[in-house]
Formats: C-alpha cells, sequence, structure tokens
C-alpha cells in the first residue's frame, strides 16, 4: 500500500498518521518501535538539516531495511524544503512524498515553484505537500515567554484554494495558530478550528496537514482531526523526549562510555512519546 491509500483511509475515517522526524538511528528505532506495536502507518520526516547530518544514501538504506525488519508501512517525507535541487534528489533517491515549503514567497511565486515541483514529482509517483500562510519559529526553540502568532501568518482560505486549484499539489499545510516549537510553560496556543473549518469547506479533497504538532494541547488535535487534518507533524517533543533521556541516562552512569549500553534507554524514551501521538491521532490498528 502506498502513502496514499493511508492518507485516504484517514480521511474517510477521521483519524490522522503521524509525521514524526528523526537524524539519528536510536529516533527512527524509537519511532519504528511505536508503530510496530500499535500497528499504525507512519510518515518519517527529515528536514534538509537533519537530511544534511544523516546523509540520504543511510537514510534510504535505514528506512529500507527497517521497513522489513519492523512490519509496519513506513514512508519517508522531505520536510519543508524550498530548493528544488534538495526536492530532487529526495525524489530521485526514493521519498514517497516531499514538502515544498514555499510560504514565504508572495503567493504568485509560491504557486509558479510549487508547479515545478508537481510536474517532477508526478513523473516519479510522489506525493507533493504545500504550504500556504506561514507556519513560523524552529523544531529546536523552548520559548520562555507566551508564543504569539502573527495573524498575517495563518492561511487564508482564499489564497489556499487558489493555490491547490493552480498546483494540483496533494497535501496542504495550513498555519491555523500552531508554531514549530514549544512553550516552556503548558501548552501552546489554542489553534483555530474555526479557520480550518473555513479551509476545509474549499479543499474537500486536499489532505490537509497539522505542522508544529508538538506542544498543541490533546484536545485541540483532536478536534482539528474531526474537522479534516489527516497527518500531523511532530518533532520537537521528540528531540526533547530524546536529549532528556540522553542527558538523564549519561549522569546516571557516568562511569559508563559505552554507547550500546546508554542509548537503549533513549530509544525507550522516544517509542513512548510515539506511542503517546499515535493514540492520540487514531491510528493505531490501521496498518492496512
Ligand atoms: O515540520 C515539522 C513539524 O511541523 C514539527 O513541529 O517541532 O512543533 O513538533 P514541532
Ligand atoms: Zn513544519
Amino acid at each position: 500500500m502506498d502513502l496514499k491509500h493511508y492518507l485516504q483511509k484517514a480521511q474517510k475515517e477521521r483519524w490522522a498518521i503521524g509525521q514524526f522526524n528523526f537524524s539519528t538511528l536510536e529516533q527512527l528505532r524509537g519511532i519504528l518501535s511505536a508503530a510496530e506495536k500499535l500497528k499504525s502507518p507512519v510518515i518519517l520526516g527529515t528536514s534538509c538539516g537533519e537530511l544534511q547530518y544523516l546523509g540520504i544514501k543511510e537514510i534510504i538504506a535505514l528506512v529500507e531495511i527497517s521497513k522489513i525488519k519492523y512490519k509496519v508501512p513506513a514512508f519517508l517525507n522531505l520536510d519543508h524544503a524550498k530548493n528544488f535541487e534538495d526536492i530532487k534528489e529526495a525524489i530521485d533517491y526514493g521519498y514517497s512524498a516531499v514538502h515544498f515549503d514555499g510560504s514565504k514567497l508572495p503567493l504568485e511565486k509560491n504557486i509558479k515553484y510549487a508547479k515545478k515541483v508537481i510536474e517532477y514529482a508526478r513523473k516519479k509517483g510522489v506525493l507533493v505537500e504545500g504550504e500556504v500562510g506561514a507556519i513560523s519559529t524552529e523544531s529546536s526553540r523552548i520559548y520562555k515567554k507566551k508564543f504569539k502568532i502573527n495573524e498575517k501568518d495563518l492561511t487564508n482560505p482564499e489564497e489556499a484554494e487558489r493555490f491547490v486549484k493552480e498546483t494540483k499539489v496533494d497535501s496542504l499545510a495550513v498555519s491555523i495558530g500552531t508554531f514549530h516549537g514549544i512553550e516552556a510553560r503548558g501548552k501552546n496556543p489554542k489553534i483555530r478550528l474555526e479557520r480550518l473549518k473555513e479551509i476545509k469547506k474549499k479543499l474537500k479533497n486536499t489532505f490537509l496537514v497539522l505542522h508544529g504538532g508538538s506542544g498543541t494541547r490533546n484536545e485541540d488535535i483532536k478536534k482539528a482531526i474531526k474537522l479534516g487534518i489527516v497527518k500531523v507533524n511532530i518533532n520537537t517533543e521528540l528531540r526533547i523526549a530524546y536529549t532528556e533521556a540522553l542527558k538523564k541516562n549519561l549522569l546516571k552512569k557516568e562511569k559508563e562510555i559505552t554507547p550500546y549500553k546508554y542509548l537503549p534507554g533513549v530509544i525507550k524514551e522516544v517509542q513512548k512519546k510515539v506511542e503517546e501521538k499515535i493514540k492520540l491521532f487514531g491510528s493505531s490498528n490501521r496498518n492496512n
């Protein structure tokens, strides 16, 4: 089954597939162990930075062999790529999907470049995600103060409709109040469900994607899925789980210098976080 099959199934049955980002073997193992345990399809995300660190050849080899080992439907997506060359490379190497992020461009240019991506991706059967309205900040930020969304960054439903109509992208990342990163105190601001409803009304068949999933309240995520979100991206919370577990394990076993003795605890924490999200998104037992 290809990724489109699972996105269509999610659309029909009102659940969402999680995109979990990784840049190390431990993160990949944590994600796939969770997916296997809960019988859930998953999308494995790599941003351009994550891809550059791990290396595209290593990513493809690791994912291909892991899919056999873990027996789960797992699909690679290039996350927030802004350059055609990066997108072309991911497609040529066998990614299932690419996210072209032209959200900082004027709409005309965003459409123009997205069309170019679509033209190339279609020939290889690769899905394309576009973005209208910006999802700001980075997945490495922990904000001390309350984060304020810039209203101008929210997705304009008319623009989203025009973008999808002209480019024919498969999926659309919508900006409805979430952001990359997390607030240090409590949960991130509420997402704008009214805006999501307006977008969905105009784009009934497009796969709508929620970025900046970390820190978003569980009840907000559930409501967003009910209103049509079929893919939720999570990165920051996984990075926190990984880094905190690593620090804790190293402190606890101060004299330990053998990676294979202190890393299993790190994999476990990543797995726990992914399991929590899979249950929240309702994608357990949807692996066929
Ligand atoms: O594209 C990646 C995601 O939107 C991740 O967002 O770091 O807030 O979980 P997050
Ligand atoms: Zn994102």
